[in-house]
């Protein structure tokens, strides 16, 4: 196995590794480049759905607890991103992740890690794009810090929802299962140490701010983390299993023509700390 940095601040490529008979102490390296690099990409993997989970479950317990409908139907643990309809039936989400976020940060225990797998690709197009709220972090004054140290800030799914076009509304079950949480700003990551801006737009808002002025901070720090300088942009190829660290990362989805193309992705995530 060989790491090979992507950019000077983050990503790694990891070379020479079949992710589906990896040693224990390959498991050690992997996960020491992933919290210290954010984001590794393995190209060139052949996985069934229980090879991802079972590469997952080296990171943490397995989980997907918020919508079930698109889950793979032999495999619940796995989720399923696509733009294919067979027989009227989409086979996974089509639309999830155009804005720039991190995932599930309105749980409690929001994702650590996520494992995204491609199995068909678009040519062009339907990039998945990264960048660093730790480099980010490291960019702010020494005011700013201090100041961005003390903001708590709420995560809401019902927020998160409102902004679905067209998605019915969610059910009193679902709403009970999915309270609001309270996390930090800045988050310190349990590994690292390593401080980094924890910035969910569109599904929080500061406490104890005016929601504009709270609102519009979240997404300044989210344009300031994703200057175009400091973003990889993924390219994907069928095989290519990509993994990143919630703690320090955001990423998005960019558009591909649907029409044209088919995409299917498996994706698996991994249950975090509490942000703290
Ligand atoms: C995700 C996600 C982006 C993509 O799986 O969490 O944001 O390009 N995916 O599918
Ligand atoms: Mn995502």
């Amino acid at each position: 196995m060989r790491i090979q940095s992507i950019t000077d601040d983050f990503g790694g490529t990891v070379e020479d590794i079949d992710l589906r008979t990896i040693a224990n102490g390959e498991v050690t390296e992997l996960r020491l480049a992933l919290v210290q690099r954010g984001v590794l990409v393995c190209r060139s993997q052949t996985l069934q759905p229980e090879d991802i989970v079972n590469f997952a479950r080296h990171f943490g317990p397995v989980e997907y607890g918020v919508r079930e409908d698109f889950q793979l139907p032999s495999n619940p643990d796995v989720y399923v991103i696509s733009n294919i309809v067979e027989n009227g039936k989409p086979l996974g989400n089509p639309n999830d992740g155009f804005a720039w976020h991190t995932d599930l940060s309105f749980l409690a225990h929001p994702t650590a890690f996520t494992f995204l797998y491609a199995l068909e690709t678009p040519p062009e197009g339907a990039n998945t794009e990264f960048a660093s709220a730790a480099v980010s972090y490291d960019r702010l004054s020494d005011e700013e810090k201090r100041q961005y140290g003390q903001i708590a800030v709420r995560h809401s799914y019902e927020m998160l929802h409102g902004t679905r076009k067209g998605a019915r509304p969610l059910t009193e079950a679902e709403l009970l299962a999915m309270p609001d949480v309270v996390h930090p700003l800045v988050r310190t990551h349990p590994d690292t140490a390593r401080k980094a801006l924890y910035l969910g737009p569109d599904t929080s808002l500061p406490m104890d701010m005016e929601p504009a002025a709270g609102d519009a901070l979240i997404h300044s720090l989210m344009d300031r983390t994703t200057q175009r300088e400091l973003v990889y942009s993924h390219a994907w190829r069928p095989g290519d299993l990509v993994v990143w660290d919630n703690r320090t990362m955001v990423h998005r989805a960019t558009e591909y023509d649907r029409g044209r193309y088919r995409r299917l992705m498996h994706r698996v995530t991994v249950r975090g700390e509490r942000p703290s």
